[in-house]
């Protein structure tokens, strides 16, 4: 027997907690950062991942005229920074000068980054696909920065060090007390 009922769609908020993202980008002079929570890896080969941001957004123009952003992966202890690159708007303010939000150059494209993120990509933007309210940016990464402290020698994060901000919706992140990392392998359901 199923325990499903009828479901409404809402915000989408079904599938998460989703590790939060925060974009940066600059144009003529104008540095901003936006949080994301719609955000995927697509292609290995071209190295392609995808931010989805509604033309409401300040970013939506800075993005689509430099044609390039930063995916700064966030700790959790930076949830508040989320908060404010997903509350305030470039439209009405600087957020780095407002909230004193530290960054620095970024090193393959031209704009900015957040020195305290666990990763960084940095994406030249190859298409932007529109996606019903939202437009789907596909940026090619051109470099990858990482804190060293925060993986393990097998690209693993290393959660003993920092766990990432993870976000289940209208505000609520999760705070991970207590963890542990258990290895389902699939080999054996590989047929040759
Ligand atoms: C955790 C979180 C995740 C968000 N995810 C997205 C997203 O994936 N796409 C989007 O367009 N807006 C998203 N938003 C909303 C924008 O971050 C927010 O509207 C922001 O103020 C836009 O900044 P801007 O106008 O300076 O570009 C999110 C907000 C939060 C708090």
């Amino acid at each position: 027997m199923s325990n499903l009922i009828q479901g409404k769609l809402g915000k989408m908020y079904h599938y998460y907690p989703v590790s939060v993202a925060i974009a940066t980008c600059s144009y003529e002079g104008k540095n901003n950062m936006i949080a994301l929570a719609w955000h995927t890896a697509l292609s290995f080969d071209p190295p392609l991942y995808g931010i989805s941001i509604s033309p409401k957004r300040f970013s939506y123009n800075l993005i689509e005229k430099s044609r390039c952003f930063a995916l700064n992966f966030i700790p959790n202890d930076y949830n508040e920074v989320v908060a404010i690159a997903g509350g305030a708007s470039g439209s009405f303010c600087d957020k780095f000068e407002k909230y004193n939000i530290p960054f620095e150059n970024a090193k393959s494209i031209n704009t900015v980054i957040l020195p305290f993120s666990l990763a960084v990509y940095e994406c030249e933007l190859v298409k932007k696909v529109p996606a019903g309210d939202h437009s789907l940016f596909i940026g090619q990464i051109k470099n990858v920065l990482i804190d060293p402290r925060a993986f393990k020698d097998d690209e693993i994060l290393n959660l003993n060090f920092k766990i990432p901000s993870l976000y289940m919706g209208n505000d609520n992140y999760l705070i991970l007390e207590k963890f542990e990392l258990k290895k389902f392998s699939r080999k054996k359901y590989q047929e040759k």
